[in-house]
C-alpha cells in the first residue's frame, strides 16, 4: 500500500503532537516529535553551561550529541534520548520552553536536526510535527497541515497539562512562553514558522480531539487517494 509523509506545523501548545499521534496510530506510520529533538539540544547546552545567546559556543558542542528515540514500555509512546539517556521528562519543563526557541533560532542547529529529521522520514510512513516540517524537513510531503488555536485555549490546554504531570507553573506564566516562542519562531530568518499555500488550515480553538482526528483523517484519504 502506498505511504506518504504528513508534516504538521502550527503555533505552540496547539495539539500538534496529539493529532500526530492519533494520525499514526491509525495509519501505523511513525510518529516523530521534531519539537522533542530541540528540546534536547536545549537540555544539553544548558547542562554544559553554554550560552543560548551565543551561537559559536552552541556549534561548537553540537558534535557531542546524539539524538534518537526509544519506544516507552509503559506509556507505549517514543520517548526522546540525549546521549542515550532518556530525558522525555526533564524535556517538558518551563526552564527548557524559555530557551528552547532561542536555540532553535540558530542555523547550525536547524542544519544538525534537520538532517536527522529527514533520515527518519526517508523510507516514507511519517507523521512529524514542528515548525518547518513541510517547508524545510519535507518540502514533498503528500499532507501539510497547519494548526492552530487562540492562544488562551492553547495556554489554557498546556496549563493543564503541565500541571497533570506533577509541573509546577501558573496560566499567566505558560500564556507568556508560547506568546514569546511564536514570536521568535514566526520571526527568525532560518526557516520560519510560515504557512504556504499547499497547507491544510486546522484551528482547532472550538474541536474536540475527535473532530479534529476525523477532519485530518479525510485529508489523508484524500492525499492517498491522489497518489495512488
Ligand atoms: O509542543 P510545543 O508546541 O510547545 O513545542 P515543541 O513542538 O515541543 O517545540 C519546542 C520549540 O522547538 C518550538 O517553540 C520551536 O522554537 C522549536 N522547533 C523548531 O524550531 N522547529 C521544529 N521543527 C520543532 C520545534
Amino acid at each position: 500500500m502506498k505511504r506518504i509523509n504528513i508534516a504538521i506545523d502550527g503555533h505552540s501548545s496547539c495539539g500538534k503532537g496529539t493529532l500526530a499521534k492519533q494520525l499514526a496510530s491509525a495509519l501505523g506510520y511513525k510518529f516523530i516529535d521534531s519539537g522533542a529533538m530541540y528540546r534536547a539540544v536545549t537540555l544539553y547546552v544548558l547542562r554544559m553551561d553554554v550560552d543560548p545567546e551565543n551561537d559559536d559556543a552552541v556549534h561548537s558542542v553540537l558534535p557531542q550529541i546524539s539524538i534518537d528515540f526509544v519506544v516507552n514500555n509503559a506509556t507505549g509512546r517514543s520517548d526522546v534520548c540525549l546521549n542515550g539517556e532518556n530525558v522525555e521528562k526533564e524535556i517538558r519543563t518551563l526552564r527548557i520552553a524559555n530557551s528552547v526557541s532561542q536555540i532553535a533560532r540558530i542555523p547550525s542547529v536547524r542544519r544538525f536536526l534537520v538532517m536527522l529529521q529527514q533520515k527518519m522520514g526517508a523510507d516514507k510512513g511519517v507523521v512529524m510535527d514542528g515548525r518547518d516540517i513541510g517547508t524545510v524537513v519535507f518540502p514533498d510531503a503528500e499532507l501539510k497541515i497547519f494548526m492552530t488555536a487562540n492562544p488562551e485555549v492553547r495556554a489554557l490546554r498546556r496549563f493543564n497539562e503541565l500541571t497533570e504531570n506533577g509541573i509546577k507553573t501558573t496560566y499567566e506564566e505558560v500564556l507568556a512562553n508560547l506568546k514569546q516562542r511564536d514570536h521568535i519562531d514566526s520571526s527568525r530568518s532560518d526557516s520560519p514558522l510560515t504557512m504556504t499555500s499547499d497547507y491544510r488550515l486546522l484551528d482547532n480553538s472550538d474541536l474536540s480531539r475527535e473532530e479534529q482526528f476525523s477532519q485530518a483523517l479525510k485529508w489523508v484519504e484524500e492525499a492517498l487517494g491522489n497518489k495512488i
